[in-house]
């Protein structure tokens, strides 16, 4: 099987009313919220990509990926165990079954929801370089302060305590492609790796997983395209004017390039956005690297530390 996309994250949240407020914060729209139960969506076409629900202890829930057709989904069920195709009651409909990855995590497999109309970017920026004037007699495009516009989940990191197990799985049964990944300084060993949705010949993400060995699975990182470093910039002021922590940026990532920048959700799990990622496709050739040799912020030497205690 290939999956289509990454469609949602789930999580358990100890005060729902405050995750919103971040999250709206944060540039996500409330599609529902029951009290106990919070649906939220992007600006660019998603019925919904982001679930909470009030819980006395944090948790992560579980993610979901959209699949082509029903026929993957009885394919998930017959051969790797999925449960029974039920019809969604979450914003958009649809069918779905889940999968219980190795280390437990739950997948969702889903298919047929009735998104909403994308909303339009911004007008680009036009950059007038030293040498290079493209923007002749022409202001700069203003953009309104506010929560970021994001136009897709886009990726999410894992952390894994059975890394192999969990990575030959997500290849096996997703048909998801290895990127690049990283060793302890022994080749033998991977401890992290950057996963693409497997389009063939059609460009795509540079990951759309990023799994890292850990002493426990959960949720590393959340991610959420906008539309340029600009923005990123804009939204981190943004954050910090409404109180919320930040976690780490902006900066630039070596491995897929994109621009990034993490802030803590009211239970400190981290929300990114990004921009300006590479795209790869079946001809990309996978890199290995000692971890030690890879900065993790092309904009500073700061330490990673605090990105994955
Ligand atoms: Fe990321």
């Amino acid at each position: 099987m290939r999956v289509k996309s990454l469609h949602h994250v789930s999580f358990a949240v100890t005060n729902l009313a405050q995750t919103r407020r971040f999250a709206q914060d944060f540039g996500l729209h409330t599609v529902s919220d029951d009290g106990q139960r919070l649906f939220m969506r992007t600006s660019g076409g998603d019925a919904w990509c982001y679930r909470a629900e009030q819980a006395d202890a944090r948790a992560f829930l579980g993610f979901g990926f959209a699949v082509e057709s029903e026929d993957d989904l009885a394919e998930a069920v017959e051969r790797h165990g999925a449960t029974p195709i039920r019809t969604l009651d979450t914003p958009g409909g649809g069918l779905g079954v889940t999968l219980t990855s190795p280390a437990g995590l739950k997948i969702d497999l889903v298919t047929g929801i009735r998104g909403e109309q994308a909303g339009d970017p911004a007008p680009g920026l036009r950059l007038n370089e030293p040498g290079e004037r493209s923007r002749l007699a022409v202001p700069q495009s203003h953009r309104e302060l506010g929560p970021a516009t994001l136009f897709r989940l886009g990726h999410i990191g894992l952390f894994l305590s059975d890394y192999a197990a969990s990575a030959a799985w997500f290849e096996t049964v997703l048909g998801m492609k290895r990127s690049d990944s990283l060793h302890p300084g022994n080749p033998a060993v991977t401890i992290v790796g950057f996963y693409r949705l497997d389009h063939g010949a059609d460009w795509v993400d540079h990951h759309t997983l990023f799994l890292g060995q850990s002493d426990r699975t959960d949720a590393h990182h959340i991610s959420f395209e906008v539309q340029d470093y600009e923005a990123q910039f804009r939204a981190h002021r943004w954050l910090e004017k409404q109180g919320w922590e930040p976690n780490w940026g902006v900066g630039r990532h070596p491995l897929g390039s994109h621009v990034f920048d993490v802030w803590f959700d009211p239970d400190r799990y981290r929300f990114e956005t990004f921009s300006d990622t590479d795209v790869v496709n079946c001809n990309h050739e996978p890199g290995h690297y000692d971890v030690h040799t890879q900065d993790m912020d092309m904009w500073s030497s700061d330490s990673p530390e605090r990105y994955f205690a």
